[in-house]
């Protein structure tokens, strides 16, 4: 028999527990040993989780218990979790995590403190789909060209509603709180950081790029409003919040942001609080994988493959390689992305604007390659949406400082990278 202990017994937590008891026949069989939830750790002691097992409000205990064969970490947060996996590994017993930010700050110290000893963290990246075993087990044969992703439900059910609704963001933003998708500060969601940390451990995972967080682009839903979801439909394109790492010639792009999509791609078609995360190898080609990106038991379902993995006697390699991956590909700094972009520029109404505009885009070699010009609420002035071919992020960066500096231009720009 395998005993597991769960630090953090919440939503997730519980589901674990409930599902360990629940479906334990056919845990038993797959594993080939009895797994059983013994201790979980709470902060209130007072709350009732639902679940028949001592609860204690000493994490410590649990990990030290001599009853706990395996720990699993739901609690979230960096460094208190830190300490306490850690503290697991060094006495040798096998962790599972699903937290992403964790990983996304300490993945690198946790596999070397790990050493042979397993840490898994299938549930860290997209809730119940098996994408982390996908990377480092099922396309271990492929140097990976790309990875784009819906990583975060919360952003996706949100932009869904404002794209089939014409919803209001502050409302949809409301809804998805109670609806239990977002994380307790709403802005770790929306904001992009959420889909970042997982961007960054699928980066381990598929090109050995150690970064942080503030090593990449990370932005977020916030400026986007039911004017760029039209006008992305006239340009035949969807938005949405994806994570994208991709190999090009000069090394590895990793950004997270709101991007246009062609309307007719898969992953325009996940809507809602799924999860989706497509992934070009090489020799496979493109594979894509779906599901749901958070809830209890879906995320508990991924937690369990994990602990399933460590009875049969997996021990890792934790991020999928045991030798230098893809040596020399290295991290492009944000000025040096290139991609396509779309922007809305509010514009006074008169001759000699379109011009001024288009000639400092040229200046910054950027060519336009479709343009729109709309009337705005305001008679003097017109709105004008356009999208260019591809150009260095530095240029587009500078183009919309000499832009916002043109008296005719309002300062309000919006800028959306296109992805096809
Ligand atoms: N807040 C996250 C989401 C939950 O909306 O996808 C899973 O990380």
């Amino acid at each position: 028999m395998v005993k597991v202990g769960i630090l953090g017994v919440g939503t997730v937590g519980a589901s674990v527990a409930k599902i360990l008891l629940e479906n334990a026949d056919i845990i038993e069989a797959r594993a080939g040993k009895k797994i059983v939830p013994v201790l979980g750790a709470v902060k209130d002691l007072s709350k009732d989780r639902g679940v028949p097992i001592p609860l204690t409000d000493d994490p410590v205990e649990v990990i030290e218990s001599a009853d706990v064969d395996i720990v699993v970490e739901l609690m979230g947060g960096v460094e208190e979790p830190y300490a306490l996996v850690k503290k697991a590994l060094e006495a040798g017993k096998p962790v599972v995590t699903a937290n992403k930010a964790l990983l996304a700050y300490h993945r690198y110290e946790l596999q070397e403190i790990a050493g042979n000893t397993p840490l898994f963290y299938e549930a860290s990246v997209a809730g119940g789909i098996p994408i982390i075993g996908a990377l480092r087990n099922g396309l271990s044969a492929n140097h990976i060209e790309s990875i784009k992703g819906i990583m975060n439900g919360t952003c996706n059910y949100m932009l869904t509603k404002m794209i089939q609704e014409g919803a209001d963001y502050d409302e949809v933003l409301k809804e998805a709180q109670e609806l239990g998708y977002a994380e307790a500060d709403p802005t770790f969601d929306v904001g992009g950081f959420d889909a970042a940390h997982k961007l960054l451990i699928l980066g381990s995972i598929a090109y050995g790029i150690d970064a942080k967080p503030e090593d990449i682009v990370i932005e977020g839903i916030e400026e986007i409003s039911q004017t760029d979801v039209e006008f992305a439909r006239e340009f035949g394109y969807e938005i949405k919040l994806l994570g994208i790492a991709k190999k090009v010639e000069t090394g590895v792009e990793m950004r997270v942001h709101a991007t246009m999509i062609p309307a007719s791609s898969m992953i325009a078609k996940v809507d809602g609080v799924m999860n989706a995360v497509s992934v070009v190898g090489d020799r496979v080609g493109e594979t894509m994988f779906y599901g749901p990106g958070a809830g209890g038991d879906a995320t508990a379902s991924a937690v369990i493959a994990d602990i399933v993995e460590i009875v049969r006697g997996n021990t890792g390699p934790m991020l999928g390689y045991k030798k230098g991956l893809e040596s020399g590909l290295r991290l492009l700094a944000p000025d040096e992305i290139e991609t396509q972009y779309y922007l809305k520029l509010k514009v006074l109404d008169r001759p000699g604007v379109l011009s001024a505009v288009s000639r400092v885009l040229g200046e910054h070699s950027i060519s336009i390659e479709s343009l729109l010009q709309k009337p705005s609420r305001l008679a003097d002035r017109v709105r004008l949406l356009l999208t260019t071919h591809r150009c260095s992020e530095r240029e587009m960066r500078q183009a919309l400082q000499a832009l916002k500096a043109l008296d005719a231009v309002d300062e309000s720009i919006t800028m959306i990278r296109i992805e096809k």
